[in-house]
């Protein structure tokens, strides 16, 4: 086994499949998963939210937008219609980097790495805190001349200091052209999170990475620069969808102009 895998202590990529039901995980993570739904109990159906945002917004962005390579920072492990399949469906020449740099991820990255025959699929073990690191390594699977989808869903909030989070997105988006766009999600304590707050003090003792929640004007800070594409900053439950119920996770897609 990969010496970087901990079996002892839980990993939010294995807890996050074991939300959506996948099998990628061990007992310490289930056992973290379970607590954390006791305080939370719509932990679950935030994860399910946040993957179908995804799929919505790709599908948008390989259709309409007609957008050919995304770069997915914070893959988490293989489930159901993963980016580059989504992508690939409405677009077979979309090219696609995933990026995370969990030691389980990785293990399970070929998995990641079909692709159509025109596209291409890339895998790269690196963390988010670097992202100079990540633009070196996604050339020549990704041209930064040409427009990419910038996707960070479910990860901002494992980068604890919001100015460090900020320079990061900053330093992404003004590496790609006019035309690309930002895909985000993040926990929020607002549209009805306040119950998280308890559960993620003890994702932080018992868990890693260690979490935070942001406010709106947290996250709408990430944007700053570049167009909303409507709705706007949504629970990513109600992005271009009328759900039953929202999601204490906000959703939004920004395009750099
Ligand atoms: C909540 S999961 C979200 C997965 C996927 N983006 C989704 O929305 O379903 C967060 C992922 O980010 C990864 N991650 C956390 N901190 C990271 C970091 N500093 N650098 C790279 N990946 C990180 C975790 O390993 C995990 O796979």
């Amino acid at each position: 086994m990969n010496d970087r895998i901990r079996t002892d202590i839980a990993h939010n990529a294995r807890v996050w499949n074991f939300w959506l039901g996948g099998k990628d995980n061990y007992p310490v993570d289930r056992k973290v998963g379970e607590s954390v739904t006791g305080m939370y109990p719509s932990i679950g159906e935030v994860a399910r939210a946040d993957r179908a945002f995804l799929g919505r917004a790709v599908t948008y962005l390989a259709g309409e937008a007609g957008i050919r390579q995304f770069l997915d920072i914070g893959t988490g492990l293989p489930t159901a219609d993963n980016t580059h399949e989504v992508a690939q469906r409405v677009a077979p020449d979309a090219r696609i980097v995933y990026v995370d740099n969990d030691p389980i991820v990785l293990t399970h990255a070929r998995a990641l790495l079909t692709s159509s025959p025109e596209g291409v699929t890339e895998y790269i073990d690196a963390d988010a805190h670097d992202p100079e690191k990540i633009l070196a390594a996604v050339s020549p699977t990704l041209d930064l001349d040409r427009p990419v989808a910038v996707m960070m869903l479910g990860i901002l909030n494992f980068v604890l200091d919001t100015d460090r989070a900020r320079s990061i997105v900053r330093t992404l988006m003004d590496a790609v052209p006019s035309g690309s766009h930002l895909v985000l999600t993040h926990p929020t304590l607002e549209l009805g999170g306040e119950g998280n707050e308890e559960a993620m003090e003890f994702w932080n003792k018992n868990a890693t990475p260690p979490i935070r929640a942001r406010s709106r004007a947290e996250f709408a800070s990430f944007t700053d620069g570049l167009e909303l594409l409507e709705p706007g900053i949504v629970s990513c439950a109600s992005w271009r969808f009328a759900p039953t119920t929202e999601v204490a996770q906000f959703g939004a897609v920004a395009r750099k102009p």
